[in-house]
């Protein structure tokens, strides 16, 4: 008992402690470390596990000469997952010294902690109680200049040379295979040269490198002259410097990684991430919550570059969970949705949290609930919202989650905080859904389909970052009738056609719900809204017809500062949304795609026509009327259905 209240806690607030200490630069100043507040729940397995861990990393780049690797005891009730990585100009000697030294390190910083990293220049370490291989850019990335800037007659062309050796790497990174590059540029008219690396974990995917390459040149672009600066972060590192800390000899040949010798593709991708104005402001709340949550000494809080988690799901008690809902009190309703109602729910020691309490407790449902809430727990991504425990021992099957004060997305867009979203937090918004649902869709070890992406089901979190809530229930649904609950009033809402109609599941389903939600976004306007010129006009037909005339402007919100973006802007969201509304589904991007088109400034996206989407007009009028009793053939095609496929 007392063990899962520690857990539950532990759940409910994760805290890393950082300290970072920048003093003389030598290659064993610690970057950034962190330890998980809470202790191992058994240290002595927990322990014996993390150096059995540690010993075979060590064999691993010793042995093997690698300068990165994973090792885990995984199939412990104890798990333990390392990760450590080198920079690869250093010798294999200077390599294994850096790990011994992070191994060293990590235990007399952390002690009992159950996660913990460390980050030198040269390498980092770290160790989790759960997997964490595939995430490369954390919550806590941050950006250090150095103090002291290059003499004043070269600052302008060092500026220069160091924005393109950055850029250089944050272009060629990605792709080179160990993701590891680095590179020098000579000072125009001066005798300094600038030397630079930038590394990603081997272990995460391209696109995941990109995004966190491009997360690590902002947070360091602004640095030259300053003579140097690294870009932290739990999965990548970049760094540059007015001195060798490489042998000239060590660099890597990126030119062939820089299409057309790079230098008018650096300009697209400085123009691509200053389009992201979006990242840029997602970054800059980032660095200002780290900055004070770091000035900070007493109140250490906070999730910084990745924090630690617990294995499985925690299980309540159902006593407690009603008492903590107040008997699933009407006031404590948070909201209302086809698998059950949610509220809110205040636990013993003071932890609000969020009790689903599904509308179901067949049988079926019952022996699947199990596996599958130990499947959804184990989902973590910022953008998604997590499962906390479950309760299946009492009358109803209860789902807790993290709470959310500032509720869901509707709210701000149609309900009661409609205008206080400026364009910054909607382009925020827009992209930590997309990258909750690739997520969800690329990157777990099972595809998981939402099915039900509406602004409902997007919270907002206290600085109003997405996090994605309902994932993964669908399976738990007697009949899968998901697709059915939709009101035809004339427009198909958030549903894909050919989901809809046909029952046709993909993850696309969730693409064109997501396109729509964009609208929504773009627009405040609800996509079952007619408007004032064509009352038969939804929104997504509406705004078909405004991107034919080339008018993206005129469906953005007027409750908008219009000085707070481009037409620009305007038009790329716009043209993203409605590429993700096409048919056939196998039109639409991916949820990765849309990620990588949200953070560029991707030409190719004027180029590739969009088709029109698939509008239901008269026809649906009548399917009004018949949606409660469904054609044969649409139960057939779903009841095969999951939405679970398997990797
Ligand atoms: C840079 O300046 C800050 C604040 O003045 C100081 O705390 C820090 O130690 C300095 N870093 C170095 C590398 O000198
Ligand atoms: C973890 O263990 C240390 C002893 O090494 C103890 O001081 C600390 O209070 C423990 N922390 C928690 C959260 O149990
Ligand atoms: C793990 O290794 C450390 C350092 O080598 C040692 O102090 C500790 O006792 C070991 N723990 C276990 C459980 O073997
Ligand atoms: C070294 O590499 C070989 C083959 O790639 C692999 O089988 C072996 O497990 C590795 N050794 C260590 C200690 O990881
Ligand atoms: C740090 O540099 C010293 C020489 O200055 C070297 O002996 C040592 O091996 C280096 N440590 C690491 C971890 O590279
Ligand atoms: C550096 O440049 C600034 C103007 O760019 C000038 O005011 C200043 O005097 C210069 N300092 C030195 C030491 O040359
Ligand atoms: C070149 O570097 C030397 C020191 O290495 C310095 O004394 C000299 O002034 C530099 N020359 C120029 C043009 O910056
Ligand atoms: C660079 O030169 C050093 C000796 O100066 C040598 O040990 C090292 O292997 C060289 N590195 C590469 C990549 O050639």
């Amino acid at each position: 008992m007392k063990r899962w209240w520690s857990m539950i806690v532990a759940v409910v607030a994760l805290v890393l402690v950082v300290e970072s200490v920048m003093a003389q630069q030598k290659n064993d100043t610690i970057l950034n470390s962190g330890c998980s507040q809470y202790n191992a729940s058994s240290t002595l397995e927990f322990f014996r596990n993390l150096n059995t861990t540690l010993a075979d990393l060590r064999r691993e780049i010793t042995v093997n000469r690698t300068y990165f690797g994973t090792q885990q005891q995984a199939r412990t009730t104890n798990p333990v997952y390392t990760m450590f990585q080198c920079r690869k100009y250093l010798s294999t000697a200077e390599c294994v010294s850096c790990f011994d030294r992070a191994a060293l390190d990590i235990r007399s910083i952390c002690k009992l902690a159950n996660g913990a990293r460390v980050i030198y220049d040269d390498c980092f370490l770290r160790y989790e109680s759960n997997g964490f291989y595939t995430t490369a850019t954390a919550l806590g990335n941050t950006g250090r200049c150095n103090n002291d800037t290059v003499a004043n007659s070269t600052s302008a062309n060092f500026n220069t040379a160091a924005g393109d050796v950055l850029n250089n790497l944050l272009l060629a990174t990605p792709k080179i295979k160990g993701y590891y590059a680095a590179t020098t540029e000579q000072v125009v008219g001066s005798n300094t040269t600038v030397y630079a690396v930038a590394q990603c974990a081997e272990t995460v995917t391209e696109t995941e490198c990109q995004n966190c390459m491009n997360v690590a040149y902002e947070n360091i672009k602004s640095c030259p002259p300053r003579s140097g600066a690294r870009a932290i972060d739990a999965g990548c590192f970049m760094r540059y410097d007015d001195s060798a800390f490489f042998a000239s000899n060590e660099t890597t040949n990126i030119k062939k990684y820089l299409k057309d010798g790079g230098s008018s593709d650096k300009k697209a991708i400085i123009g691509g991430i200053a389009g992201g104005v979006g990242l840029l402001l997602i970054l800059l709340a980032l660095l200002l919550w780290y900055r004070l949550s770091g000035k900070k000494k007493v109140a250490q809080r906070g999730h910084i570059l990745g924090s630690t988690e617990l294995q499985g799901p925690v299980t309540y008690n159902y006593k407690e969970l009603k008492s903590a809902t107040k008997n699933f009190n009407e006031e404590y309703k948070l909201g209302e949705g086809g698998s059950g109602d949610v509220y809110k729910g205040i636990v013993k020691n003071g932890n609000i949290v969020a009790v689903k309490r599904l509308a179901l407790s067949t049988t079926k449902a019952k022996a699947s609930f199990e596996s599958e809430v130990r499947l959804i727990s184990n989902v973590h991504h910022r953008n998604l919202i997590r499962l906390l425990g479950c309760s299946s021992k009492g009358p109803d099957l209860l789902l807790v989650y993290e709470y959310m004060e500032n509720g869901s997305l509707d709210r701000f867009l149609y309900g009661g905080k409609r205008g206080t979203l400026n364009w910054k937090q909607r382009f925020d918004i827009i992209f930590g859904t997309a990258r909750g649902l690739a997520y969800l869709h690329e990157q777990f070890h099972v595809r998981i389909i939402h099915r039900d992406i509406k602004p409902g089901n997007i919270l907002l979190d206290d600085e109003l970052q997405p996090k994605i809530a309902d994932f993964g229930l669908a399976r738990l649904l007697p009949e899968d009738q998901s697709h059915l609950n939709t009101k035809f009033a004339g427009t198909l809402g958030y549903t894909a056609p050919e989901y809809a109609l046909q029952g046709q599941l993909s993850e696309k389903v969730d693409t064109y719900s997501f396109g729509v939600v964009v609208l929504e976004i773009v627009s405040g306007r609800r996509c079952s809204d007619t408007n004032i010129e064509s009352d038969t006009d939804f929104l997504l037909e509406y705004a078909w017809k405004l991107h034919e005339k080339d008018m993206h402007l005129k469906l953005v919100d007027e409750t908008l500062d219009p000085n707070d973006y481009t037409t620009e802007d305007a038009k790329k969201i716009i043209e993203i949304a409605l590429m993700c509304t096409q048919s056939p589904a196998s039109l639409r991007p991916t949820m990765s795609e849309v990620v990588v088109l949200l953070l560029s400034d991707d030409r190719s996206l004027e180029q590739r026509p969009l088709s029109k989407p698939t509008f239901v007009h008269s026809e649906n009028r009548i399917r009004e009327d018949t949606h409660s009793t469904p054609p044969q053939s649409v139960s057939n095609a779903t009841a095969t259905l999951s939405d679970f496929v398997g990797r």
